[in-house]
């Protein structure tokens, strides 16, 4: 498995993570429960309108953090807007209770991967382990 399987996995395992973008000096979190694996790189989904995605577009660093069985991971990294039809359809495709709110073509859905991330799995029993995405 790549370091970037192995993220999507645990995250896709984990099923709720917490996305950490920064507005002004403010750092703003909240639950997010999308992933997709797409070329080789690991995508996230929201909508253009929400806040999240213009604090996104005004800093690309994000933060997220997952725990799943005792184990969480700290993903950190640099996000990048794919605005390609076929990406928003493979996730609306792979999660289709978001097309209740989203569509290919309704100017909202927005796909953003990780052009650049370094995670971190640790937990209490074992040492942490940093992997680049
Ligand atoms: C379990 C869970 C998963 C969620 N997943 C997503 C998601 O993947 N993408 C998204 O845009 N919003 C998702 N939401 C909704 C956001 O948390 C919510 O819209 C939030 O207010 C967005 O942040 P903002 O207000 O700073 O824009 C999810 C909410 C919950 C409770």
């Amino acid at each position: 498995m790549t370091n970037v399987e192995r993220v999507y996995e645990f995250l896709e395992a984990a099923g709720t993570y917490y996305l950490a973008t920064i507005e002004g000096d403010q750092p703003r979190v909240r639950a997010f429960g999308t992933q997709l694996l797409y070329e080789g790189k690991l995508y996230i989904q929201t909508g253009k309108i929400k806040p999240v995605s213009k604090q996104i577009k005004a800093n690309p660093k994000v933060e997220i953090c997952a725990f799943k069985d005792g184990q969480w991971l700290r993903l950190s990294g640099v996000l990048e807007e794919d605005d390609r039809r076929e990406v928003k359809k493979a996730m609306l495709d792979k999660m289709p209770s978001l097309r209740a709110m989203y569509n290919e073509d309704d100017g909202n859905t927005e796909m953003l991967y990780f052009k650049s991330g370094e995670a971190t799995f640790s937990s209490f029993v074992a040492p942490s382990e940093k992997v680049i995405i």
